[in-house]
């Protein structure tokens, strides 16, 4: 039928491969984007598009089917040869927007082979979306690696609604402005009817950097109505600060199944007190950075020697890259150093995990933790930070939450302790003082903090997006 249908796409599928004898076995996928649509596309059905993380044409249209039938909407691979993930996954998207976004410009190698790759690699997925969608239909793009999609659609003569949410920050033009290819990728993102960033930040980022690059360009408009007109065409510009699906988490971490996964995991760690770290192994965690700060605890407060164990999970990420491997052996060593210079018999300060857990453990090490330490140096929103508050259905935990994290700005005003993750002099303050406060005043804020994620969730998130997409004719757009 001509009925309008919602198209994600994205460069991964919700779905990590493995082969398993010579077969292709699918599992759900993570990060951050993955956790966050997946519960969007089970609630209201539709396709999602991408890559499925595999190198080559692999034959996983059996295995997908079925992950489409369980999941409740449709799954489309677009396959990537090998020479395309080395320049357009891990070239262009990860080594040059990735650290060039997150202020790392040092990291940053601006290879331009990889721009041309990057450009052929969107025109791929454009091919894919031309193939599933309809005109009808309403193309919701997500993140960094396809910021020129509208742009190739719009080459092919092609008639769709694009939005594009960007789910990482969009950095200020000092930044920005160091891009060789900066003013076609502002151009490109013009080409989206809606462009959502995370924060009112990264919105006004963009902005200044449109002013510098296409002084020819109008802008109009305030907050989440500011609208952008160039050559006769017009782009919307909001801030959507994406959450997570509160219920799942907040009833998994109530299930039996957790509760006893909680307790045994309290006792093996003998009721001590339990400090959380949970991130991708990546550079923009600040996991050194927190380590030090866990040293500093130790070297500052000796009465809390052996009153603790910071669990540390680093989920293995973008293995491929020179920066990834240099930073996991940068902090297995930094591991090593802080637990042989302060263990005892019985006691290791730093539990260090590499590995991804099946959710219901993870949940379980949230429901455990008596504080979280989600100390990014740079992050888009931090997902980690509201499942832990989701999971935390005691009540009673603390998060210590980077000011340079997205959530910051909601989860400050509701109760979140702010740091500077680089002072880790001053972040093992925090910590002290979140040891010696009253637990009445650790109730009343993670109270707090539950409630405003609850109201703030996933869904919400989506219903402001697509109602700002479809403001000018609601009515043409009810049922998705
Ligand atoms: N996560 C995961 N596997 C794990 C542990 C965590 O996929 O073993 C998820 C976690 O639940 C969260 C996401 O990874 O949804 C991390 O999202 P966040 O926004 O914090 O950071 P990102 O990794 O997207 O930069
Ligand atoms: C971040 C990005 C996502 C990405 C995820 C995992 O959340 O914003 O687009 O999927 O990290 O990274 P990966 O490179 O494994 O997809």
């Amino acid at each position: 039928g001509g009925s309008k249908r919602l198209v994600v796409v994205s460069n991964r599928l919700p779905v990590a491969l493995s082969n398993e004898g010579g077969r292709w076995v699918i599992k759900p996928g993570g990060g951050g984007l993955v956790t966050a649509l997946a519960p969007v596309l089970k609630n209201r059905g539709g396709l999602w598009i991408g890559w499925s993380g595999a190198k080559g044409e692999v034959d996983i249209v059996d295995p997908l089917a079925e992950f489409s039938r369980e999941a409740g909407y449709s799954l489309h691979p677009v396959y990537l040869t090998e020479e395309e993930v080395a320049g357009y996954y891990h070239g262009f998207s990860n080594e040059v927007i990735w650290p060039l976004f997150h202020d790392f410009q040092s990291r940053c190698n601006f290879n331009p082979t990889y721009w041309r790759s990057y450009l052929d690699a969107n025109l791929k997925f454009a091919e894919v979306v031309v193939r599933f969608s309809r005109d009808s239909d309403y193309i919701w793009v997500h993140d960094y690696h396809l910021m020129h999609l509208a742009f190739m659609l719009r080459n092919m003569g092609v008639p769709r609604s694009c939005g594009f949410f960007l789910h990482i920050p969009f950095p200020p033009p000092d930044i920005f402005l160091k891009l060789p290819w900066r003013a076609k990728i502002v151009r490109s993102l013009l080409e989206y009817d809606l462009v959502g960033f995370q924060t009112g930040r990264d919105r006004s980022n963009f902005i200044s950097c449109l002013r510098a690059l296409l002084p020819e360009a109008s802008i109009s408009g305030r907050g989440n109505e500011v609208r952008v007109t160039l050559l006769g065409r017009t782009s919307r510009l909001g801030a959507f600060p994406i959450s997570i699906d509160f219920n799942a988490f907040a009833n998994m971490a109530s299930s039996g199944e957790v509760a006893q996964k909680t307790k045994d995991f309290r006792d093996a760690l003998r009721q001590r007190k339990i400090l959380l770290g949970v991130d991708r192994l990546d550079y923009t965690k600040g996991i050194p950075q927190r380590i030090e700060a866990i040293r500093q605890l130790l070297i500052k407060f000796p009465d809390l020697r052996e009153r603790f164990s910071f669990v540390q999970l680093a989920v293995p990420s973008r293995e491929e890259i020179p920066e990834y491997n240099a930073l996991k052996i940068e902090i297995e060593r930094l591991v090593g150093e802080v637990n042989g210079q302060f263990a005892q018999p019985g006691w290791v300060p730093i539990q260090y995990l590499y590995r991804s857990l099946p959710r219901a453990d993870l949940v379980a090490y949230y429901r455990a933790a008596d504080i979280a330490l989600v100390t990014p140096l740079r992050d888009g929103m931090n997902l980690v930070a509201k499942e832990y508050c989701a999971s935390n259905v005691s009540e009673t935990g603390v998060l210590i939450l980077s000011e340079f994290a997205g959530a910051a700005g909601q989860l400050q005003k509701n109760g979140a302790k702010l740091v500077n993750p680089h002072d880790v002099e001053g972040v093992a303050k925090v910590i002290h003082k979140a040891f010696h406060t009253d637990i009445a005043d650790h109730r009343r804020n993670m109270h707090r903090l539950r409630d405003s994620i609850r109201k703030a969730d996933i869904f919400w998130w989506v219903d402001s997006f697509l109602q700002n997409a479809f403001s000018r004719h609601l009515n043409d757009f009810p049922p998705l």
